[in-house]
């Protein structure tokens, strides 16, 4: 049986009061980690403080991102030794956003899901399609080749560890949600993916999150999917209370 990991991503909201105050209104409330992981990704400045705060409780904290290097004259980069020195957890890793609007690559992604490895940081790898794909039923296909470059060069027993974010891109944002079947397709695709890729026990045993529009109006059925285990969640992250009924329906 996997756990179902709920991961907010706050992307680029909050300043570091907001951001206190959030997970002390939730470090407390989110179930026992034996239930469901509860993650919050926080932006890079509020990170220190965050993990001071939750120290002890099932709120874990996650990066939005990171370098692949570990140090060097990378301008503006945040490394996966600095993530893990604060006791960061989890890290984001080839979001459609970065992708998108910063040119990250596949090849990208697959350095710094080693680099996570490395450092013993859990990766959350986004995946999904546009629009435009979607429309013209490229959506398995493209998916595909997305985890198969995210986890080339892995062992069988790092990819069990992988997280996989599916998150079509048409619907980040934009208050429209794949219907939970459509979600499940995509996702259980992934898992067979996995499967030919690297073995069975990873296919069981590796993580599937959905992501696009989550809130608590529609976590249930999405999470009552076969093969959707967890969800990234942007908006409907941001207040502790709809982020905690999201990690409820984690259970
Ligand atoms: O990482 C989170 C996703 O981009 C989803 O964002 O829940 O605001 O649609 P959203």
């Amino acid at each position: 049986m996997r756990k179902q990991v709920i991961a907010g991503n706050w992307k680029m909201n909050k300043v570091l009061n907001e951001a206190e105050q959030f997970v002390q209104a939730a470090k407390n409330e989110v179930p026992g980690e034996e239930q469901v992981e509860s993650v919050v990704c926080a932006p890079f400045p509020f990170l220190h403080s965050l993990i001071k705060e939750t120290e002890g409780t099932p709120l874990k904290v996650g990066a939005q991102n990171m370098h692949f290097e570990e140090s060097g004259a990378f301008t503006g980069e945040v490394s996966p030794v600095m993530l893990k020195d604060l006791g960061v957890s989890y890290v984001v890793l080839g979001h459609s956003e970065r992708r998108e609007l910063f040119g990250e690559t596949d090849e990208d992604v697959n350095k710094k899901v080693h680099a996570a490895f490395k450092h013993d940081l859990t990766p959350i790898v986004c995946v999904g399609e546009t629009l435009e794909q979607r429309e013209n039923n490229e959506t398995m296909n493209h998916v595909e080749a997305q985890v198969k470059k995210a986890l080339e060069g892995l062992s069988d027993e790092q990819v069990q560890q992988v997280i996989i974010a599916y998150e079509p891109i048409w619907a980040i944002g934009t208050g429209k949600t794949s219907s939970a079947e459509d979600a499940n397709e995509v996702c259980s695709h992934i898992r067979n993916v996995v499967k030919e890729f690297s073995s069975e026990t990873a296919a069981e045993a590796v993580r599937i999150q959905y992501g696009g529009s989550v809130k608590p109006a529609n976590v249930d059925e999405l999470l009552g999917q076969s093969d959707i285990d967890g969800a990234l969640v942007g908006g409907a992250s941001l207040e502790a209370d709809s982020f905690l009924k999201l990690v409820e329906a984690g259970k």
